[in-house]
């Protein structure tokens, strides 16, 4: 090629939105190669999350991928998680004396070292060795407890025995589960000294993910798994061990929740995996903590994907983060250390923004200020 043929190559290739559509797709193959070719030589603990999910992709089945990312029918509700959290802004606090930003954090009269915990999903041994015992482990190490669905591939006495994490044990309720039944799961968490019980309430039928291969629809039944508050009641009243309810976005569930005793509650919409076109789990989340009250603590999660999210969470009233797809990936690129290093930059994310907006701890998260800006409010800037 001509020299003056190369400089134009060069900047075509840099400005490929004047390619014509063909070359445009060639430029864009031959970046997406170059970036999953880097992202194949890296070591997990150099990888960003997004460099994790890149490696997820290439080396997942599809069918597992679109099982971890897709959500319901249209994905609305999937896109909404991420849409809303980024309407949300952040207001900077330059002159301040903050020079370390701790992330401490107390559940259920423990301390943890950040609010970021990863959330109870089934069957991880479809996706790595180890499943499940990895990200025990990874919590143990990073101080942090676990939560574990009843859909694990590992049980939480392998867990328990593998890594020593604290464990949540997350249950769905099925109509054919009488509170007897709940009542015996609770004696085996016990059993393993578990640190809570929960149960996952926006799941009354099976997660409808879109193009989701795995099942075949058409023959499955329709398993209804609605809990009332009675039965809430009961397994609250039939349980020592703290009881958590996930699930929540409608503020009169919550005050059902409430009412019936339970320890804590956590503002999910399964991740956009349910019900599509339910409102995101962030815009919920100022009407509950307000129905809540300081009462007991609200935990949140769907569509956190960056330190920033912790913190708006937070600063709205959340005492803490449940991650579901990042948790996944980082499983994928490395067990055990992928997880770490997944946490490990959501911590490090969440102190810089602590950093800049002023803020030395959690507490004062909430105490001061509000940091947070709700797109209602934006024309105070
Ligand atoms: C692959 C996968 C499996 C899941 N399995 C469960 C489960 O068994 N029980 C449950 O309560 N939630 C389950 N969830 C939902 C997560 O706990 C969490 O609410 C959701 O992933 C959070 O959204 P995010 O993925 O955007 O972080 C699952 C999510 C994924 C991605």
């Amino acid at each position: 090629m001509s020299k003056l043929g190369n400089r134009l190559f060069n900047w075509y290739d840099s400005h490929s939105t004047f390619l014509p559509f063909k070359k445009q797709l060639a430029v864009i193959e031959k970046s997406s190669l170059n970036k999953s070719l880097s992202v194949m030589k890296k070591k997990v603990d150099e990888m960003s999350i997004g460099e994790m999910h890149e490696y997820a992709k290439i080396n997942t089945k599809k069918e597992l991928m679109e099982w971890i990312d897709n959500g319901a029918e249209t994905e609305y509700t999937v896109h909404r998680n991420r849409m809303m959290l980024d309407e949300i802004l952040l207001m900077p606090k330059s002159i301040n004396t903050v020079e370390i930003a701790s992330t401490e954090t107390d559940l259920f009269d423990k301390t943890y070292d950040m609010p970021i915990f990863i959330a109870p999903m089934g069957r991880m041994g479809w996706i790595s060795k180890y499943g499940e015992t990895s990200f025990g482990i990874a919590s143990q190490q990073m101080n942090i407890p676990l939560f574990v669905s009843e859909k694990s591939t590992y049980p939480i006495e392998t867990i328990k025995k593998k890594s020593s994490a604290d464990i949540i044990w997350m249950r769905y309720y099925d109509s054919g589960n009488d509170v007897q039944n709940f009542i015996k799961s609770i004696e085996r968490i016990k059993k393993i000294k578990g640190s809570g019980f929960g149960i996952t309430v926006d799941a009354q039928l099976s997660t409808k993910v879109k193009f989701r291969r795995l099942y075949n629809y058409a023959t499955e039944d329709l398993k209804n798994r609605a809990i009332d508050m009675n039965k809430i009641k009961k397994i609250v009243s039939s349980s020592d061990l703290p009881v958590i309810i996930k699930g929540i976005l409608n503020p009169l569930d919550a005050k059902e929740a409430l009412e019936s005793g339970v320890s804590a509650i956590i503002v999910s919409n399964h991740g956009g995996r349910n019900l599509d076109y339910s409102p995101s789990s962030i815009e919920m989340l100022p009407e509950i903590v307000k129905v809540v009250n300081g009462k007991i603590p609200v935990l949140f999660d769907s569509g956190v994907r960056y330190g920033t999210d912790v913190l708006k969470a937070i600063s709205i009233g959340a005492s803490g983060v449940l991650v579901g797809r990042p948790a996944c990936w980082a499983l994928i690129a490395g067990e055990v250390n992928g997880v770490k290093r997944m946490l490990y930059t959501l911590q490090d994310e969440l102190k810089r923004a602590m950093i800049l907006t002023g803020k030395k701890d959690l507490k004062s998260l909430k105490d001061m200020e509000k940091v947070h800006l709700l797109p209602s409010e934006i024309n105070f800037l």
